[in-house]
Formats: structure tokens, C-alpha cells, sequence
């Protein structure tokens, strides 16, 4: 049978963003920069550098900028060209034709399961990737193409794992499974935040999957948490029981750009390798620390 290929990337985006207030008070956190470029756009560019087509963003209140972002601008573009701009003006264009994009909207941010239940209609009855709008994987080969990749060998669900250190187990939905060669596992056991004691591993999910149709029927079916969040995690866990589910420990630099830290983390990460800004940064960092 022909493997299945993934055509359709939903990108969820319409969470409150609580730890990043109040920079997130007016401004969707998918959209704060990466030294110039928003971390949305970066997630968009992985998804069409793994072969996606369609991508569907699940947005909320507040959230239209995100939008407004991927829209031509033709008279700024004028303008830029007006000025002698035409690199930075061609560039913009670029961004508008990247991939098709619809939206759709999230009434309440009612969880991450929630809002990928919301594109059941827009995705269809094929498999589809999911990245998360906020979470950032640097790496040559992009995360989503090697997530793409494995699905192509196991026609199965998959989802992105990292060894996380055990002080961060508490903060991460954590499988456990049984290796089927290098990087790759047979997934048996998924909770979401276990304490270290309960915790069947420390590979720690990452915010890329691969998704079989039949998600929605699991989130359909799952309960509502004790905070009335829908938990992918929770859809995941049951899906896996019936059709099994396979995790894969990509390569490449994790970001969580949601959290204050990891966005220094990739700004600073992703400046020094900016020909364009690492030399000034290197020196002013190594000014900076000897400083402090
Ligand atoms: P997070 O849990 O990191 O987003 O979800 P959040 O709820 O905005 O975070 P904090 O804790 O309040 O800072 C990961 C991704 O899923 C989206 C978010 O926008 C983010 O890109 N998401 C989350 C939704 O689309 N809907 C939800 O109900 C929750």
C-alpha cells in the first residue's frame, strides 16, 4: 500500500499565553520575534519545508494579528519599494504565499485537545501534522519532515519526544514505551505532568505529531480534566491503546518560545547564527557576563 502522504498542518494558537503577561496582553505570543522573524512564521516555514500544503490555524480572541501577518500588504510593499527596499519587500511576498492558510476559531481556550477537536472538518479524513504554535525545533533536517518521515515508515501516529532532565519532568506529558531501534519507540504508557515518581520515562512529548483521522473520535470520547481543559495528551493515551502509537526522538534544538526563558534561549541561539548580528552579539555577551 502507497504510505499516505501529510498534506495538512494544523497550527494551534489561540491559547491565553498567562506566562508571558503582560507582553501577551495585546500581542498573540505566536507573534513575538525571533530576533526579526515571529515564531509563527519559523513554524510555518518548517511545516512547508516538510512538504505541507494546507496549513489550518486554530486562532481566538485577540488573536487576529496572527492573521494580519500572512496577508499581502501591498502598499507597505509599495512603499518598501518606493524606498529602494526590494530584498525586505520581496520578502514579505514571500511569506503571503507560503502555503494556503484558513483558520478556524477557538471559542474558549478549553485546551489543546479542544482546539485540534475544532478542526475535525477543515482536516478530513486524512492524516495531518500538528505544531505548536509556540514551540521551536532548530534543526538541519526540519522536526516536522523527520516526524513526516516516520509516519511514512509506521502508517501509525507519531509524537515528538526529548530526554528532559528530572527537575521538568512535572512540567511535560511523558511516554513510555519499548525501543524499535534508534530514536524510535513503541509507545505503552502517556500521562500528562506525572511527578518524577510516576513518570514512565523522561522523554518528555514535544509539540510535533502526526495524527490519524481517528484522533477526533478519541477526543471526542475524552472527559474534560479537573480544570475543564480537553488533554491531546488524554486523546492520545486511548488512541494508543487501540491503534498503537510511535515516538520518536528527533534531532535538533527544542525551544519552548511560550516561556520567558526559552525565548531568550532561541533568540540568543537562533542571533548568533545571524551573520548579520552573531559577531556584535558574541563580543557583547562575553562584555556582558564578565559584568555580572
Ligand atoms: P500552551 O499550553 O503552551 O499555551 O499551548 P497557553 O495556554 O497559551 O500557555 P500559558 O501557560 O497560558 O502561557 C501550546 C499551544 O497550543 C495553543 C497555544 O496557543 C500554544 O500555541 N493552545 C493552547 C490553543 O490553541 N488552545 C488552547 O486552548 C490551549
Amino acid at each position: 500500500m502507497a504510505a499516505k502522504s501529510i498534506k495538512k498542518a494544523v497550527i494551534p494558537a489561540a491559547g491565553l499565553g498567562t506566562r508571558f503577561l503582560p507582553a501577551t496582553k495585546a500581542v498573540p505570543k505566536e507573534l513575538l520575534p525571533i530576533v526579526d522573524i515571529p515564531v509563527i512564521q519559523l513554524i510555518v516555514e518548517e511545516a512547508v519545508a516538510s512538504g505541507i500544503e494546507d496549513i489550518i490555524f486554530v486562532t481566538g480572541r485577540g488573536k487576529n494579528k496572527i492573521l494580519d501577518h500572512f496577508d499581502d500588504a501591498p502598499e507597505l510593499e509599495q512603499k518598501l519599494m518606493a524606498l529602494g527596499k526590494e530584498d525586505l519587500a520581496k520578502k514579505l511576498k514571500k511569506t503571503c504565499s507560503l502555503a494556503k492558510i484558513v483558520t478556524v476559531r477557538q471559542q474558549e481556550p478549553r485546551g489543546l485537545g479542544d482546539a485540534v477537536l475544532s478542526t475535525k472538518e477543515l482536516v478530513g479524513d486524512e492524516p495531518f501534522l500538528v505544531l505548536l504554535g509556540d514551540d521551536l525545533v532548530d534543526s538541519a533536517r526540519p522536526c516536522a519532515r523527520q516526524m513526516v518521515e516516520v509516519y511514512a515508515e509506521y502508517q501509525k501516529s507519531v509524537v515528538a519526544l526529548m530526554r528532559v532532565p528530572e527537575e521538568e519532568v512535572p512540567l511535560f506529558g511523558i511516554c513510555g514505551g519499548n525501543s524499535l531501534g534508534e530514536r524510535t519507540y513503541d509507545l505503552d504508557t502517556m500521562v500528562e505532568k506525572p511527578s518524577v515518581q510516576d513518570a514512565p520515562s523522561n522523554l518528555g512529548i514535544v509539540g510535533r505529531y502526526v495524527l490519524e483521522p481517528s484522533i477526533f473520535k478519541y477526543l471526542e470520547e475524552t472527559e474534560l480534566d479537573e480544570d475543564g481543559q480537553l488533554q491531546l495528551t488524554d486523546a492520545m493515551a486511548r488512541m494508543m491503546k487501540v491503534e498503537g502509537f510511535i515516538g520518536y526522538e528527533f534531532t535538533g534544538d527544542h525551544y519552548d518560545a511560550g516561556d520567558k526563558f526559552g525565548f531568550l534561549q532561541a533568540n540568543l541561539a537562533y542571533a548568533l547564527k545571524r551573520r548579520d548580528i552573531a559577531p556584535r552579539l558574541r563580543a557583547y555577551l562575553r562584555d556582558l557576563v564578565q559584568r555580572h
